[in-house]
């Protein structure tokens, strides 16, 4: 096993939100007070054009991480080369803070079933992802941070729990973690686990960031659908989390029903108000 990750070189660029095309130009003309940015790495590998156009005039003013959903590290399917080739390119392009994709499967025998698959988890599957990890990280050069993806299933054959399962891959690939706290919500709800039994698994000094989302709660069922403010019960989950882990750089997440820059903004004030008042006191 790979010696860890350094905690205190951990680095804290501070809060962030997902750049959305509906903010390009007030982003650009009223330079919010965002930390940084995260990018989906998908809408960006293309040759030229106006995403393209915006990336390089925002990037000028804040840092970006790269966010990608296609690298499908669980998938049985070979690594897609050119995948990772344009994905390189981008790299080269933005010197991002980081790049991340999810602890998932999004297809196999090359169809591409558009969605991010929970893996069982079992032994074998980790050893698979873990081989495929140190390929990803042999050919960009860097480490990678892995999110963990909501789920509404799980495989009858899984020996480990979802959270040993992410600490061992994260551990034996020497990669990252990007901690979805509404994911983390969203499943214990929809499994009946623990949720703080989850945090209290992961090797703190490979989580180098939070996503912050919010999800639509039926009662019966929690479906981790981005297009609401965050939920009481996951700050509520995220001060959990950042008294934890200490200072992590925290994102909202908003991929649907995009609402004004300044609603998000307030959100991410949220993030602050819990999180830096915990962090100013362990320091
Ligand atoms: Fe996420």
């Amino acid at each position: 096993m790979a010696a860890g990750p350094d905690l205190s070189k951990r680095p804290f660029p501070g809060f962030g939100l997902g750049l959305r095309k509906e903010h390009y130009e007030a982003v650009l003309t009223e330079r919010p007070a965002v930390d940084w940015f995260e990018i989906l790495s998908e809408n960006y590998l293309v040759d030229g054009g106006k995403p393209l156009h915006y990336l390089d005039r925002i990037r000028r003013d804040y840092p970006m991480a790269m966010h990608g959903v296609s690298l499908s590290i669980g998938s049985t399917d070979p690594l897609d080369r050119r995948y990772l080739e344009r994905l390189k390119r981008l790299i080269d392009r933005l010197q991002p803070l980081w790049v991340s994709d999810h602890l998932c499967w999004t297809g196999a025998g090359g169809v591409n079933l558009h969605d991010l698959l929970p893996l069982p988890y079992t032994g074998e599957a980790l050893s698979h992802v873990v081989s495929r990890v140190e390929q990803v990280q042999d050919f960009l050069g860097r480490r990678i941070l892995l999110e963990n993806v909501s789920s509404y299933m799980h495989y009858p054959h899984s020996e480990m729990p979802e959270w040993a399962f992410l600490a061992g891959v994260a551990e034996k690939a020497d990669c990252l973690i990007l901690l979805d706290i509404n994911n983390i919500y969203v499943s214990a709800r929809n499994h009946g686990f623990d949720p703080v039994a989850y945090l209290r698994a992961i090797p703190p000094e490979r989580v180098w960031q939070f996503h912050l989302a919010g999800h639509t709660d039926d009662g019966e069922w929690v479906i981790d659908t981005h297009d609401h403010p965050v939920r009481m019960e996951v700050w509520d989950l995220y001060r959990e989390a950042a008294g934890r882990f200490g200072p992590v750089a925290t994102m909202i997440e908003r991929d649907d029903r995009i609402p004004p820059l300044a609603d998000l903004l307030c959100e991410l004030e949220q993030a602050r108000r819990i999180a830096l008042p915990l962090w100013k006191e362990a320091a």
